[in-house]
C-alpha cells in the first residue's frame, strides 16, 4: 500500500519533533503515513511545495520562517489563520488547491484548559510579545473571553499594530514600564530565550496566584519559568504541550481522525529530559 505523504516545511527543520509526533497519531489512527522534513533555503519555499504536491502531498505542515509566505501562497483559508495572517498547516485539494489553517492557537489554548486544567475565562491576561509567535495566538485567547489582556512588548508600537485587530475595550498594549500590575496567567511568546534572555518586565506582574506559560519548551525549566517561580508564581509551564496538540489538530485536519495526546506528550518530555542526562 503507497503511504500517504505529509511534511513539515521549515528552515531549520532538523531538530522538529514533527514527525516523531505525526507518527505516533498515525499508529493510533492505523494509517501509513511518510511524513517528511523538508528545508527550503530562502527562495525556494513555493518551489519546495510544489514538489511536494507533484510526488503527491496529501498536506503539510509550515513552521519559522516560512508561515506568512504559506499565508500568501492558499487558495482558500480558515478565519483563524486569516485573523493571525500565517498558516501552519496545509491541506493539499484536488487540482492542487491548498486550504490553509493555523492551528497554533488552538494548540495553546487546549493545553492551557485541557492538559493543565487551568482557566481563561474572566481571567487577567499579560502576553509578553508581539511577534510572530503571539501573532499566531491571540485571537484564540481572545475567543475564550478573559477579563482583559494587555500585550506588553519591548517594541510598543509592535504591540499597538496587533491590538488595533481586536476589541480596544478587551485588548491593550503597554510597553514593559508601564505594567504595575499582577496577572492570572501570564504568557510568554518572545524569542528572548534564543539569546539568553528573559523579557525585561517588572517582577510585579507575578502574584502569589500567576501562572506562567512559556510558547518555547526545554528539557529543564525554562529561563523565563524559572524567573517566574523564584518570584513566587504559583504555576509556571513551557510550550511542549502546545506543540503536540497544534500537531493533534493538523492530524484531525488531514485524516479526519483526533489523536489522543495525553501519552505522546510525556514520552517527548522524557526523551528531552533523557537527552539532556546523556550529554
Ligand atoms: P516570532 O515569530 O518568534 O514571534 P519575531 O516576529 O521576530 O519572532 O518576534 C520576536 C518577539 O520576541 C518580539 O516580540 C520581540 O520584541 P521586539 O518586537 O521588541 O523585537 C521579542 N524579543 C526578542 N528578544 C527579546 C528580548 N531580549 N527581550 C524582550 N523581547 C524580546
Amino acid at each position: 500500500m503507497v503511504k500517504a505523504l505529509y511534511g513539515v516545511f521549515g528552515n531549520p527543520v532538523a531538530h522538529s519533533k514533527s514527525p516523531q509526533i505525526h507518527q505516533v497519531f498515525a499508529d493510533q489512527a492505523g494509517i501509513e503515513i511518510d511524513y517528511q522534513k523538508i528545508e527550503p533555503s530562502e527562495n525556494e519555499f513555493q518551489s519546495k511545495v510544489k514538489e511536494f504536491v507533484a510526488a503527491g502531498g496529501k498536506g503539510f505542515n509550515v513552521t519559522l520562517p516560512f508561515k506568512e509566505e504559506a499565508y500568501a501562497l492558499m487558495s482558500e483559508c480558515s478565519k483563524r489563520a486569516a485573523r493571525a495572517e500565517a498558516v501552519n498547516t496545509v491541506v493539499i485539494e484536488d487540482e492542487g488547491r491548498y486550504f490553509g489553517d493555523n492551528t497554533d492557537g488552538v494548540g495553546l489554548v487546549t493545553d492551557i484548559i485541557v492538559n493543565h486544567g487551568w482557566t481563561i475565562a474572566d481571567q487577567k491576561l499579560l502576553i509578553i510579545g508581539a511577534g510572530g509567535a503571539v501573532k499566531g495566538v491571540l485571537g484564540s485567547l481572545v475567543d475564550e473571553k478573559p477579563q482583559h489582556i494587555v500585550v506588553t512588548n519591548r517594541t510598543l508600537v509592535r504591540a499597538e499594530q496587533l491590538i488595533k485587530h481586536y476589541d480596544q475595550s478587551l485588548c491593550e498594549a503597554k510597553g514593559f514600564n508601564a505594567i504595575n500590575d499582577h496577572y492570572d496567567l501570564i504568557i510568554n511568546g518572545t524569542s528572548a530565550s534564543l539569546s539568553g534572555k528573559i523579557p525585561e518586565i517588572p517582577a510585579s506582574v507575578i502574584g502569589s496566584k500567576s501562572r506562567c506559560y512559556d510558547m518555547v519548551y526545554a528539557a529543564d525549566e525554562t529561563l523565563f519559568n524559572r524567573w517566574a517561580i523564584d518570584l513566587g508564581a504559583e504555576e509556571a509551564v513551557d510550550g511542549l504541550g502546545m506543540l503536540v496538540e497544534q500537531a493533534a489538530r493538523a492530524f484531525e485536519l488531514w485524516t479526519g481522525y483526533r489523536p489522543k495526546t495525553a501519552d505522546v506528550v510525556s514520552r517527548l518530555r522524557k526523551q528531552l529530559s533523557l537527552s539532556i542526562h546523556n550529554k
